[in-house]
């Protein structure tokens, strides 16, 4: 039995699909769906029926794109997150509404309980460099055409921005952390976007950092003992090591950005026992 761990699959494209439909079961082991699983709330509805009959759990934190409001209209904001859960809830899926999960596998050397940790914290734009001012964000990217599709599909509603969003979450799933995590238990901590501005290299879009993530996340690993830490939406797969905990980005990516010789199979990041 292991925790694996994916994000990103994109859907909206027939390659990204295929390459799902072609994944083998995996009957024993769990799954960590970090977000961006598609814009299309039928798309995420065919993916969540798909895993949960290969995985015995899947786990899914939404990501932005999977809150993109289409152009045909439908819920949007909290809404649309609402609308999101509610697809994962129909399908037995965990997501960040629900009770942290003890992992009931085997745990690494040295640790004796694990909590699995789903969460939706959103940006706040403070992964910005000091010198550009928060109302300079959107002109400062633009200048390299580095903007973030949110800007014009990812509403707020009801609250009056992404940052006020991103806070209320931040305040709501701290004060759940402090009061739900079991005594000396380490956690999983799963989020969409990275908890730390130095896991952000993207250097071919510079100026898209401030749609990443929120320094007010930058000692969670350490705050809520962290053994690991899983994310994506970056698109830069790879593997940190700060204070000791492991940070995994799992990200797929868009098609051109993967190896399909590979399959998605090859794209499944083991976080546990790891
Ligand atoms: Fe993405
Ligand atoms: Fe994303």
């Amino acid at each position: 039995m292991r925790l694996l761990a994916i994000s990103d699959l994109h859907l909206a494209s027939a390659v990204n699909r295929e390459a799902l439909a072609a994944l083998p079961p995996h009957p024993e082991d769990w799954l960590i769906l970090a977000g961006d699983v598609a814009e299309r709330l039928d798309r995420i509805d065919e993916a969540l029926a798909l895993l949960t009959d290969r995985f015995a759990r899947v786990i899914l934190v939404p990501g932005n794109h999977d809150l993109w409001t289409s152009s045909n209209g439908g819920p949007r904001g909290l809404a649309r997150y609402q609308a999101v859960i509610d697809l994962a809830r129909f399908h037995g899926v965990v997501t960040p509404e629900d009770p942290y999960l003890d992992w009931p596998g085997r745990c690494p050397p040295g640790v004796d309980r694990l909590v699995l940790v789903p969460m939706f914290l959103l940006y706040d734009y403070s992964f910005r460099p000091a010198d550009v001012g928060l109302a300079d964000v959107i002109a400062w990217a633009e200048e390299t055409h580095n903007v973030c599709g949110d800007e014009i599909h990812l509403s707020a509603e009801p609250f009056d921005s992404r940052v006020a969003w991103c806070h209320a979450r931040l305040a709501e799933t701290e004060q759940r952390l402090d009061k739900e995590l079991p005594e000396g238990a380490a956690t999983v901590l799963i989020n969409h976007w990275p908890l730390r501005r130095d896991l952000v290299r993207i250097p071919r879009v510079p100026r898209f950092t401030p749609w990443c993530g929120t320094l007010r996340s930058a000692d969670w690993h350490r705050r809520f003992r962290a053994h690991a830490v899983v994310s994506g939406h970056l698109h830069t797969r790879r593997t940190d090591w700060i204070d000791g905990t492991r940070f995994e980005e799992v990200s797929l990516g868009y098609p051109r950005q993967w190896d399909h010789a590979r399959g998605m199979e090859g794209y499944l990041r083991e976080i546990l026992p790891g």
